[in-house]
């Protein structure tokens, strides 16, 4: 009896061979292990046996069924995984094939000369301090020793927004903000950001520009910390050759004042200037309302035009190039910095 059975696995042995699909396979399960398969058909002769043989009859048929389901399914996996290694063959990628390329965008002039602002203070020890650009009256002119009645806000055409709120005119509220805060400690700070005046705009005057306000506060401040913090400032921006022209001016928020001019040479091997930035020592009234005791504190500010730092770097002729998203202009700043 374990003969016949052992024959009938030979038999599927002998038909197993390559070229078998996974139909062929699936039929061949069903002519062995089926409802009338030949294995199945072996069950019969269980009802003729003793008692004793049917025990082991039924190991053998069991063992037989094992081995006809094990083979034809090692079968049925080993062409399931050829198939899928062929699929994975045909869907290889070519890395070699060159990307979707990506426009790139670049930094924006007026973001190139900030941060380069912001590297040469942050050197020395300064913060970059911010603030809003809807302003309260009280610190872009009041707390900058421009009471209500000062003719000097005159020049500062302002785009109000009620009585008491305008868009700053300069970053100079800033000081006064950061001097409330401060509460009477020393301060090192930067200011960068967007200023508003009411200026028709053309090729040098824009209605929206840029300001990056500076202020030190400490004792024993003098001018010598200014000139020499400023005149470093124009070397790191545009050269160890540069150097700067200061001219008596006024504002009402530093005591003395000075308008700052960086020197270039021109097309003709001629020194020329130009001014970027106003300044001087914190006016005496301007540090007593911010909390600080004049007698004991001292300290400078300066205002710098960002524009005009960029116009002169980069030799722009019209501030609009700035504002106007001309892509044959920006990208001329691409890999700058
Ligand atoms: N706020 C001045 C301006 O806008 C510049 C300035 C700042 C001058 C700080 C002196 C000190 O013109």
């Amino acid at each position: 009896m374990k003969e016949q059975i052992d024959l009938i696995v030979k038999s599927l042995e002998d038909k197993m061979h390559d070229g078998l699909s996974l139909n062929d396979l699936e039929s061949l399960r069903v002519a062995y292990l089926g409802k009338n398969g030949l294995l199945t058909a072996q069950m019969a002769v269980i009802k003729t046996l003793s008692n004793e043989d049917k025990p082991k009859f039924g190991q053998w048929i069991n063992e037989a069924k094992q081995a006809i389901e094990t083979k034809i399914s090692d079968q049925k996996n080993f062409l399931l995984i050829q198939a899928m290694n062929a699929q994975l063959e045909k869907e290889t990628i070519d890395v070699s094939l060159p990307g979707l390329n990506f426009k790139k965008g670049s930094l924006h002039p007026l973001t190139i000369v900030t941060q380069d602002l912001e590297d040469y203070f942050i050197g020395l020890g300064y913060k970059v301090a911010e603030g809003p650009e809807l302003e309260l009256d009280k610190y872009n002119f009041e707390m900058m020793n421009l009471a209500s009645d000062h003719p000097a806000r005159e020049m500062h055409d302002s785009f109000y927004v009620t009585t008491n709120t305008l868009l700053r005119t300069h970053t100079s509220p800033i000081q006064a903000r950061y001097m409330e805060q401060a509460k009477g400690e020393p301060i090192a700070i930067i200011a960068p950001g967007k200023t508003y005046r009411r200026d028709p705009d053309d090729r040098t005057h824009s209605h929206q520009f840029m300001q990056c306000e500076g202020l030190v506060i400490d004792k024993d401040i003098t001018f010598a910390h200014l000139k020499s913090t400023l005149l470093g400032m124009a070397r790191h921006i545009f050269g160890a050759e540069r150097t700067i022209r200061l001219r008596p001016s006024y504002f009402p928020f530093t005591e003395p004042s000075v308008e700052v001019d960086v020197s270039y040479i021109t097309a003709e091997g001629k020194t020329e200037w130009i001014e970027v930035l106003g300044a001087g020592m914190v006016h005496p009234n301007v540090l007593e309302m911010g909390g600080y005791d004049a007698k004991v504190f001292s300290g400078f500010a300066f205002g710098i035009g960002i524009e005009r730092i960029a116009i002169l770097k980069y030799q722009i002729d019209d501030i609009r190039q700035f504002y106007t998203n001309d892509l044959r202009f920006l990208n001329q700043f691409k890999g700058v910095l």
